[in-house]
């Protein structure tokens, strides 16, 4: 790694835990081979003192930060000014510094979403058939706003805490129906894409228990588990001729905007930058 001098440009990830975000190797990677003079650091930051690290940003000369669990909320609080994406989803992953010291909050997990659907299903048509998303948790909020703006007609969004699948629905209004969680399956009939938000099938995790039969014929699955990057999900959606779409390039792809912005290049992502955030995956 070359020198970090006082021209260095600083960002990195805020998190809490921070230690098992890939974001760092991702980032590195892109230093790396685009040749910028940045770094990129995890920046592990307790709970109670999430306002005062996103404020101190700045003072630090750090150009921004992404921020990841648990604190996309209070980034959402302590911003100064946000994105239209930022504000439908009601969390901040990506903060940018002004040169007056102003925080800019973004969220860049539904563009990611979106990236990673074209990239790995280029027929995609959103607007074709309605969707099925299981899981009401943070990941949930930026498919959906995703979808929704993609001209998703119809979102049928089944969640085994039914009470957070109705707060979506609420938020989001009426292209949210919500669907019991014993009747998921039900859920498939017809739909163009299934995503998984839910933690199901994971690697330690018990395996999502999901039926495939009712979907469209050309519908689209996307599982936003990437460990493993082939879930059993993925597998079956396979099996059955589907399009399957991993949850890989949403990381990389969420990750974009926030380099340009900071480090001043839009970076591709290619099966280099996949197999090296993957050996960092594997090394845990
Ligand atoms: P994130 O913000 O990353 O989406 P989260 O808020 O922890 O993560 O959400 C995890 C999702 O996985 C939730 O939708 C959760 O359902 P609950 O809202 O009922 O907790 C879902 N999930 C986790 N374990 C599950 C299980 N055994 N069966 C069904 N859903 C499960």
């Amino acid at each position: 790694m070359p020198s970090v001098t006082a021209k260095t440009i600083k960002a990195g990830v805020i998190g809490w835990p921070v230690e098992h975000s890939l974001s760092p190797r991702l980032h590195g990677y892109w230093l790396d081979i685009y040749g910028i003079d940045g770094v990129y650091l995890p920046l592990p930051v307790a709970p109670p003192n999430i306002e005062d690290a996103i404020r101190a940003l700045p003072k630090l000369g750090f150009v921004g930060a992404n921020v990841t669990v648990p604190h996309k909320e209070a980034a959402f609080r302590t911003v100064d000014g946000m994105s239209d994406a930022a504000r439908a989803i009601g969390a901040v992953n990506t903060i940018v510094c002004d040169e007056d010291g102003e925080l800019y909050g973004d969220n860049t997990d539904a563009f990611g979403f979106i990236e990673n659907i074209r990239a790995g299903a280029p027929d995609w048509a959103a607007d074709k058939a309605p969707a099925v998303v299981l899981g009401a948790g943070g990941a949930a909020r930026a498919v959906i706003a995703a979808l929704i703006d993609a001209g998703t007609p119809e979102i049928r969004l089944a969640n085994r805490t039914r009470e957070r699948a109705a707060e979506l629905e609420a938020h989001f209004g009426d292209v949210v129906t919500v669907v019991n969680w014993d009747n998921r399956n039900g859920a498939m009939d017809g739909a163009g894409t299934l995503v998984n938000t839910t933690s199901l099938g994971m690697t330690g995790n018990l395996p999502l228990d999901v039926d495939l039969a009712g979907l469209a014929p050309h519908a689209v699955v996307n599982d936003i588990v990437y460990a493993p990057l082939e879930t059993p999900l993925l597998l079956d959606a396979k099996a059955r001729g589907l399009t399957a779409v991993d949850g890989l390039g949403m990381l990389l792809h969420q990750a974009r905007p926030g380099f340009e912005a900071w480090f001043g290049m839009r970076p591709e992502v290619d099966d280099a930058l996949r197999a090296h955030v993957l050996a960092g995956r594997d090394r845990g």
